[in-house]
């Protein structure tokens, strides 16, 4: 096998590193002056770089909607079209950076309605970006400022579709955990579990190599280690999951997800089930699925802090419970006679192929009924 990885982000991890901003840009090129700044709040704009910004034309805007559709795009997209902007930097989670990725491959191109981009993203009929995007993210769970991928949803098709391109990388991740500190609990814990599940899925990803792996183990670590500081509301814990969760980004822009997001997908769709949360209640069955067929899973239990899939479960959903999130599809009013759709459903192209073991229907299914109630047990903080 060939070890081969790819990453190029200019990556900056450090608290208060978003002042840095200007320089970066400034860096990209003289000529780039118009910079579209799209931020998840409107609190954002207060931040202090904002008085730095003055040798640019900086166009501000706030897109406060999770998982993206088609139409709130193209919304964006016919906003900030006439502003033309050179640079598009997002301050956000992973919709805001799905957002601005997605915008990057639109702006060279005449979009006419929704319907048109609805067929370009669908046909995949995007070229190379005509503008370079910064990433700032502010949930430290996505990774998603050192991926090329953007996630676009399409509940009127029932999909969701991914917009790929190699040549749209950002040009800059500015991971500053100040960023991070002040948000909820209940996000801290659903985004951090978020990255844990994309380093344990790069780890035993089909195409899983030499450095994505060191990093995917480092990142595992690094979150594990630190969890029970960030349930207990520790300061200082957000900078240990920022650097965890762009660790586990480096490690999956290489080597993608696999079933437990693939699986999670159409519960977050139809359920309104937070993506992390989605996700880590099913790393505990996908791991007790795919441990048999994957090399070095002791170097993977050992980052985890566990022994084996069961204390995985017991752990998750006690990380659950103390944020504050349901820990069963019941709970999240998943009816028991939707689940053999929902694992229809759970069959993601690209994510779905990716697991070591190969997934069915019925494998999906029977994951499906594992998490769909609760155990009646006491949960475990100790790991
Ligand atoms: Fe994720």
């Amino acid at each position: 096998m060939i070890n081969s990885y790819y990453n190029p982000v200019k990556t900056m991890e450090s608290a208060g590193v978003f002042l840095q901003l200007p320089e970066v840009i400034k860096s990209m090129g003289s000529e780039k002056t118009r910079v579209l700044v799209i931020a998840w709040c409107e609190d954002v704009f207060a931040h202090e770089v904002f008085q730095k910004m003055g040798d640019y034309s900086v166009k501000k805007l706030v897109f406060t909607e999770s998982n993206p559709t088609v139409e709130q795009l193209f919304q964006v997209y016919l906003e900030t079209k006439e502003f033309s902007p050179e640079v598009v930097v997002a301050v956000g989670g992973g919709s805001i950076m799905d957002v601005a990725k997605s915008l990057c491959c639109m702006y060279e191109k005449e979009i006419a309605d929704e319907d048109e981009l609805r067929i370009l993203i669908q046909e995949k009929k995007f070229g190379p970006p005509a503008v370079r995007w910064i990433g700032v993210p502010t949930t430290a769970g996505t990774g998603s400022e050192v991926t090329c991928w953007a996630t676009i949803w399409d509940p009127k098709k029932d999909a969701k579709r991914s917009l790929e391109n190699h040549d749209n990388y950002a040009y800059a991740a500015l991971v500053d955990s100040d960023l991070t500190k002040n948000i909820p609990l209940k996000l801290a814990v659903s985004s951090a579990l978020d990255a844990a599940a994309h380093a344990i899925e790069s780890y035993w990803a089909k195409g899983t190599n030499l450095v994505s792996r060191a990093m995917a183990l480092q990142a595992v670590s690094t979150i594990m280690e630190n969890m029970g500081e960030l349930l207990s509301g520790k300061a200082e814990a957000h900078e240990a999951m920022a650097q965890g969760s762009m660790l586990a980004g480096m490690a999956f822009s290489n080597t993608k997800t696999t079933a437990c997001h693939s699986i999670s997908y159409p519960l977050t769709m139809h359920y309104g089930i937070p993506h992390g949360v989605a996700v880590s209640m099913l790393l505990a069955p996908v791991l007790k699925m795919n441990a048999p067929v994957v090399d070095g899973m002791e170097e993977l239990f050992h980052a985890l802090h566990i022994k084996d899939a069961e204390t995985l479960r017991k752990y998750i959903g006690y990380c659950l419970k103390q944020s504050g999130h349901p820990n069963s599809l019941k709970e999240w009013g998943v009816k028991r006679e939707e689940l053999s759709h929902l694992a229809e459903l759970g069959m993601t192209k690209g994510r779905a192929d990716n697991n070591p073991v190969e997934l069915t229907q019925e494998k999906v299914l029977g994951i499906l009924e594992s998490i769909y109630e609760e155990a009646n047990e006491s949960y475990r903080s100790a790991i």
